[in-house]
């Protein structure tokens, strides 16, 4: 598809067919349904068709999609519908389609906006090719509390780290003209503040202050806005007592007044209907008029909109021209999808396509950005120095042993409905197929904790490969333990019980809790869902054939009791006093891990920070130097990070920020002199008096390898 029109004639088409459509045609416009029936369709009563079962689609068991099924329904709503509008077709295609990319909290662990953005842009044109117009992603909820289950659908628990990847996702999936035929229309959601939902229970309420709703859950959206991202949906829970499918301060003051945003909204599957169970609704009348008057214009699924609006518009509740917006924001989103130019997708261009080596080399890629190794003792990885056998590494035996030693779906992750299990390759047949001759992979059954530990005896070194069913993370899928699954410690304590070196390696969907693991294994590598080439990149990292890339986008915490954790936290008015502070009795409040933290298969070192000036300007950038240094006997890529932290402001300031970060690619013994700019417009947050600005005064910055390491520099930004 291809948008040939101009902003201009766009508008001009969309009064065209509002002056020529009836009400109940508008309201059909404004209504999104599974499975629409030829009945509906014929009377131009869908505007959308979601490509999606059920509301928790991204565990369903679905059948794919039919290029030639969608075609034969959209030829019927050209041609039967009274004024031939194409319906959008959206789906859930969430970290990749057919190619399943790491889930999107291990897009984030790559810290590589590139590679964020090129895992999108393929991401799309598999699921253009096979006919999706429309995703429900990037999903760029914060997520501070590992327990909430869709942790592993955003990017993380930090607002700039997310903010800059909101941007990738956009671009990647929508290009510079998302009508191209290997773009898709993406979606900002869920607006807003829903990952900081009360337990982290998924769609608990979310009590979010009105600066942190500006400092910490808005930045990622309006990133995603100013990418130029073409809708919006909104969140299940409530922001501070008002539903967000009921917030006209959110949908139309944020995000249209305020940010300029001209696409559309889309409500949550049953959003709109379950304002009656938020209890600020008394029947889908008044649902439906709330819904839409607060700006949320296309109605997911519950049918509010369809069977309510013509009679709330009759008796007065709501104008036509409120439904009028709604209908033009929408048909101006259809316009520049490209779909009343072409609205039928060529079935042949999926052929070749789907799962192809430049797909699967860049989601293997990706699988290695998810991986972050956090205990390296005696470099006992890799097994095999430089991926060979030899004197060092393994000439034996390896044991292999935990469920997801085996597993294929589970590594796809949760919010997969395209990706296939049978496209896996499990970690215990690529390390089987990846060993040099005379090395031997002894594994066993994943369950026989007894047999592993006997056979654990023989090896050289035993490897454990534990975690989380894809079915423990995302939506409906919170725990209040976000420890290894039951059973699983037992498992590792056997195998590291025979008394040979144990790497463990956990996949999750969230942070988890690991530090009872600690004294079991030598090596802990931890990955999130790595998707369709995680297996090869475990045993490739394993082997050294390749080095784990990636650092934590998330706080690793040593228990589940200290949910929510997150690293830019505020100092309190005790920081420090060893007795008296912010603390725990009975467990350090430090993260086990911290934010930004990744071992490699070389060292780094930096050194000689300086700033280009210790005064700067509200209009200028701090430029901050530093000499990066490959201190091992490997190539790696060092994630040099800085972080901003402003003394004394009008409120309390956390006790550092990320604000800029490089990925530096060094040879052994190499180093380099890099810079990291960040525009003192940057460091704007919300200020006493609610004024968003940056303000002049004193700042430390510290760069560093993580959140927790690195020298500091002060610079002060004069007015
Ligand atoms: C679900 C999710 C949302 C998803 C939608 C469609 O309930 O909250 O993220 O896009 O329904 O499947």
């Amino acid at each position: 598809m291809t948008n040939s029109l101009t902003n201009t004639e766009i508008e001009a088409r969309i009064d065209d067919l509002l002056s020529r459509m009836s009400l109940a045609e508008k309201i059909g416009q404004l209504d999104q349904i599974t499975d629409p029936s030829p009945e509906l369709i014929g009377e131009g009563g869908v505007g959308s068709w979601i490509l999606a079962s059920s509301a928790t689609a991204g565990n369903d068991a679905n059948g794919g999609l039919s290029v030639a099924e969608l075609n034969r329904r959209q030829q019927q709503a050209l041609n039967e519908g009274p004024h031939g509008i194409p319906m959008i077709y959206g789906r859930d295609v969430i970290h990749g389609h057919r190619t399943v990319f790491p889930i999107p909290i291990g897009m984030a662990a790559s810290w590589d906006a590139d590679l964020v953005e090129r895992a999108f842009a393929m991401t799309a044109a598999e699921a253009a090719a096979e006919g999706v117009h429309w995703t429900f992603t990037p999903m760029l909820d914060i997520g501070r509390d590992a327990r909430w289950g869709r942790v592993a659908e955003g990017f993380g628990e930090d607002p700039w780290l997310c903010a800059r990847l909101a941007e990738s996702a956009v671009r990647g999936l929508q290009g510079s003209d998302y009508a191209a035929p290997d773009r898709l229309a993406a979606c900002a959601k869920h607006f807003v503040g829903y990952g900081a939902c009360d337990g982290g229970r998924d769609y608990d309420s979310a009590d979010i202050p009105p600066r942190s709703l500006i400092d910490i859950y808005l930045p990622s959206f309006k990133a995603a806005i100013d990418a130029g991202c073409a809708t919006v949906m909104a969140a299940f829970n409530e922001v501070d007592g008002v539903p967000c499918h009921a917030n006209y301060d959110l949908m139309e003051t944020t995000l249209r007044a305020d940010w300029g945003f001209d696409g559309f909204v889309v409500s949550d599957w049953n959003g709109v209907a379950e304002l009656m169970a938020h209890g600020v609704a008394g029947d889908r009348a008044d649902a439906a008029v709330q819904g839409l008057t607060a700006g949320v214009d296309m109605n997911m699924v519950d049918g509010c909109y369809r069977e309510q609006l013509a009679a709330a518009v009759a008796a007065g509740r709501v104008d036509e021209a409120a439904v009028d917006q709604a209908v033009r924001r929408i048909l101006r989103v259809k316009f520049r999808c490209g779909l009343f130019d072409q609205p039928l997708t060529d079935p042949k261009r999926a052929a070749g396509l789907l799962l192809c080596d430049d797909h699967r080399a860049a989601a293997y890629q990706a699988a290695l950005g998810s991986l972050i190794l956090l205990r390296n003792r005696d470099d006992l990885l890799p097994l095999m120095s430089g991926g060979q056998g030899g004197e060092r590494g393994v000439s034996g035996e390896i044991g292999l042993y935990g469920p997801l030693a085996h597993a294929r779906r589970e590594l796809l992750g949760t919010w997969c409905l395209d990706g296939r299990a049978e496209d896996v390759t499990t970690v215990a047949e690529a390390l089987t197929a990846a060993v040099p001759d005379g090395v031997r992979v002894r594994t066993s059954p994943a369950t026989s904790g007894d047999l592993d530990a006997l056979l654990a005896r023989y090896a050289d070194m035993n490897v454990v490969v534990l975690g989380e069913h894809n079915l423990r993370s995302g939506e409906a899928n919170s725990v209040a333990d976000i420890g290894l699954p039951p059973g699983q410690l037992e498992l590792l304590r056997a195998v590291h019980a025979q008394g040979r070196p144990v790497v463990a390696v956990v996949l999750g969907g969230r942070a988890m809790a690991l530090q009872n693991l600690l004294p079991y294994c030598d090596a802990l590598l931890f990955g999130f869902h790595p998707g369709t080439e995680g297996g090869r990149a475990i045993a490739d990292v394993l082997l050294g054939k390749a080095a784990p890339m990636g650092r934590l986008p998330v706080s690793l915490p040593r228990h589940t009791g200290q949910c929510p954790i997150f690293y830019n936290r505020h100092p309190t008015g005790r920081p420090h006093d060893p007795v008296q502070s912010s603390r725990y009795a009975d467990m350090a409040d430090s993260p086990l891990f911290a934010f930004g933290y990744g071992l490699d298969y070389t060292s780094y070192q930096l050194s000689g920070l300086s700033l280009a000036s210790e005064q700067v300007g509200l209009g200028d950038s701090i430029a901050l130097q530093v000499t990066v240094a490959n201190t091992g006997a490997r190539a790696g890529e060092a994630v040099v990070q800085a972080y901003s932290r402003d003394e004394v402001a009008s409120v309390a300031r956390p006790v550092q920020e990320l604000k800029a970060w490089l990925r530096v690619a060094l040879d052994p013994g190499e180093s380099r002199r890099v810079q990291l700019t960040i525009p003192v417009a940057e460091l704007a947050y919300c200020q006493r008096d609610f004024t968003f600005a940056a303000e002049p005064g004193w700042f430390r910055l510290r760069v560093g390898l993580h959140s927790g390491h690195g020298d500091e520099v002060r610079v002060e930004v004069v007015g």
